[in-house]
């Protein structure tokens, strides 16, 4: 049902943790199964210098955000709003369609955390 990646990310996620001080910060929540996930950055000149996340969810909501930080470090702020929770299941080699949604909080809690530097930063 899940592919290679997805196991691997589930069982071994990357960059999971917080930043003290962290120049953004986002968080979402999927109001029909309860998961949540939080996102830290670190932003220097306009790049993503470091991400991290907490996720209290399921398997794929955990591989879906230790994606999103590999995918996200190392791009500018306006290359990282472009990934979306398509962008991110493409990486994992796919999703059973019943957990696409579950992608959806890696994208959102990364726009929010962009969201939230821009606002600290405008
Ligand atoms: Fe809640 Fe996957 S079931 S994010």
């Amino acid at each position: 049902m899940y592919t290679d990646k997805v196991m691997d990310h589930f069982s071994n996620p990357r960059n999971v943790g917080e930043i003290e001080n962290a120049d953004g910060v986002g968080e979402v929540g999927n109001a029909s199964c309860g998961d949540i996930m939080k996102i830290y950055l670190r932003v220097e000149d306009n790049v993503i210098q470091d991400v991290k996340f907490k996720t209290f969810g399921c398997g794929a909501a955990i591989a879906t955000s230790s994606m999103v930080t590999e995918m996200a470090i190392g791009k500018t702020i306006d290359e990282a709003l472009v990934l979306t929770n398509q962008t991110v299941a493409e990486a994992l080699d796919g999703l059973p369609p019943a957990k696409m949604h579950c992608s959806n909080l890696a994208a959102d809690a990364l726009h929010e955390a962009i969201k939230n530097y821009k606002e600290h930063n405008a």
